[in-house]
């Protein structure tokens, strides 16, 4: 383990067989495949890549970039998109695929936008969700796990873009992100 990491909170072991969980429940909800999961960059990277492999039914994928955080761990609550979708989702069956949702300000504006888009099927899957920060009321369809209120890292969640190639999930230590704020 990584000095910078207090605990870890989810073996590697332990998100495997909850997304694999995950991907058999969303194929028992379409049966008729052609989902298309929309991957939230960068944070979702892995979640989406081992959540397509779990998969019963035909899935496509397609990502979005959004920032909301720049490189604190902070939110300003303000959403930009960066990257735009590749594809119409026009009745679709469509999917955000989304890491962790704290305040539930990021996945309620991309909700609006792309409901606005007129899939046929709007539904949210998550692999962390953070209940005590949220400030936006947000129904998940599809959630990984519940965590207290710590900052993570790991399975594709950054500090300042680092960590995200860890295997495991787990709680970054205050003195990082403490120091770094007091330069
Ligand atoms: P909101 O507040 O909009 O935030 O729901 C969602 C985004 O905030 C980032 N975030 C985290 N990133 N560890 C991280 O690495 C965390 O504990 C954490 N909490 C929030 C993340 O980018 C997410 O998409
Ligand atoms: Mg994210």
């Amino acid at each position: 383990m990584r000095e910078e990491i207090k605990e870890i909170l989810l073996s590697e072991e332990q998100i495997k067989s909850r997304v694999k969980e995950l991907g058999e429940e969303i194929s028992r909800d379409f049966p008729e495949g052609d989902v298309l999961f929309i991957g939230v960059l960068k944070g979702s990277v892995m979640f989406i890549s081992d959540l397509m492999r779990s998969m019963k039914v035909d899935v496509n994928m397609d990502f979005m970039a959004v920032s909301s955080y720049g490189l604190s761990s902070e939110t300003s609550g303000v959403v930009r998109i960066l990257k735009d979708l590749d594809f119409d989702i026009e009745y679709r069956d469509v999917i955000i695929v989304e890491d962790i949702i704290d305040t539930g300000t990021t996945l309620r504006y991309l909700y609006d936008y792309l409901k606005a888009r007129n899939p046929r099927n709007l539904k949210i899957c998550c692999l962390l969700d953070k209940p005590e920060r949220r400030k936006v009321n947000i129904n998940i369809d599809y959630k990984g796990f519940e965590i207290p209120d710590y900052f993570v890292v790991g399975y594709g969640l950054d500090y300042a873009e680092k960590f995200r190639y860890l295997p495991y999930i787990g709680i970054l230590k205050e003195d990082v992100y403490k120091k770094d704020k007091s330069n």
